[in-house]
């Protein structure tokens, strides 16, 4: 059975979209399960391996949703009260319902950027040691690829400087690594390379890898351990999941390697709305998946909600995108959207957005 929807609406809202292939399918259908409460989902324990592999780390745990990965690692890695340092555009800070607060007595503080991953001297000046009137810093958190600063992927010389000063000050580091697929096959590495140094990591299968459901934190074993029982703190200890698992595993081994094509389409949808007098991008800047750009609409009234009607207009056409903010407009490639559907996104880009720039 085909996932692909060839006539419906070239859904470009998120990497989450995609549906099971008939790959998955097949090993979903074919999974040897147990319960994994009990530890007993051979699966699931063979995911967790070759996922801890994949990023380099001793152990993994399959939870059911990034945001449960990442709570679960800023919960285990931070003591409540003390203070969460992250970009102040990260998904732990914007897209996560306030969990860090809510559930683990967390508070974030955030660090200005340009392109997602903030200097090193911003989170220099951020640092508070225990011990004095001041709330004191319990970890640091980046995001790589990072989401909402447009998929930019991070090399490693960006990432070291920030680790080293984590380390230097005996603080965890978490990595919020959803795509970090995506950003190791930007930068030309291996996800392990980008994962290097962290205390955990947190990458989906459910988004450009392609699985339906599941994310994977990875970390020492003992961490995991930890991590085990607070997965089951947060309600989230799942019982026959091989059969999720099975998806995951044909996502993990199957999906990094076809992510260069996503990145290519994205890449042709920039060039293409470069081109447009109704939209501003800097095509230079989109490397992966993932791509946002400005609603340029002269006769809207400043602050105005420019973004929304593009994307009824786009929608009336068979595209759907996502809202960033009011002027704003993510669009995401994935595993679903072929070439002849990035083509025709292009067109409906074209119409609403002005046609050609002389
Ligand atoms: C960077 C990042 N982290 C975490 C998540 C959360 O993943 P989930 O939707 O599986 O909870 C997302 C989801 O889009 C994300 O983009």
């Amino acid at each position: 059975m085909s996932a692909r929807r060839v006539d419906g609406p070239v859904d470009l809202r998120s990497d989450t979209v995609t549906r099971p292939d008939a790959a998955m399918r097949r090993a979903m259908a074919g999974a040897v399960v147990g319960d994994d409460v009990y530890g007993e989902d051979p699966t699931v324990r063979r995911l967790e391996e070759e996922a801890a592999a994949a990023v380099g780390q001793e152990a993994a745990l399959f939870v059911p949703s990034g945001i449960m990965g990442n709570q679960i690692a800023l919960r285990l890695l931070a003591p409540p009260g003390s203070e969460v340092l992250c970009d102040e555009r990260a998904h732990i800070l914007l897209y996560e319902m306030g969990a860090m607060a809510a559930l683990s007595g967390l508070q974030p503080r955030t660090l200005g950027s340009h392109d997602g991953l903030p200097p090193p001297a911003a989170w220099a000046a951020a640092l508070v040691p225990r011990g004095g009137y001041r709330v004191p810093t319990g970890v640091l958190a980046l995001e790589n690829s990072h989401n909402m600063a447009g998929g930019v992927p991070y090399p490693r010389e960006r990432i070291d400087p920030v680790l080293a000063l984590a380390r230097g000050a005996a603080l965890p580091a978490h990595l919020d690594g959803a795509r970090i697929f995506n950003a190791a096959a930007a930068v030309g590495t291996s996800a392990a390379e980008l994962a290097a140094g962290f205390d955990t990591v947190m990458f989906c299968l459910s988004k450009g890898l392609g699985a339906p459901v599941g994310s994977l934190l990875c970390a020492s074993r003992e961490r995991i351990r930890e991590a085990r029982q607070l997965r089951r703190l947060f309600g989230g200890g799942m019982r026959q999941v091989g059969v999720l698992a099975a998806a995951g595993l044909v996502a993990l081994r199957e999906g990094p390697r076809r992510l260069p094509r996503d990145h290519e389409h994205a890449r042709r949808l920039a060039a293409a709305l470069a081109e447009l007098p109704g939209a501003e991008i800097d095509p230079a800047r989109v490397r992966t998946n993932i791509l946002i750009f400005r609603v340029i609409d002269r006769r809207a009234a400043a602050g105005s909600d420019a973004a929304g009607p593009v994307l009824r207009r786009l929608a009336r056409l068979g595209v759907l995108a996502s809202p960033v903010d009011r002027e704003r407009i993510r669009l995401v490639t994935h595993r679903d959207v072929g070439g002849a559907q990035i083509e025709r996104a292009i067109a409906a880009l074209q119409k609403v957005l002005g046609g050609r720039r002389r």
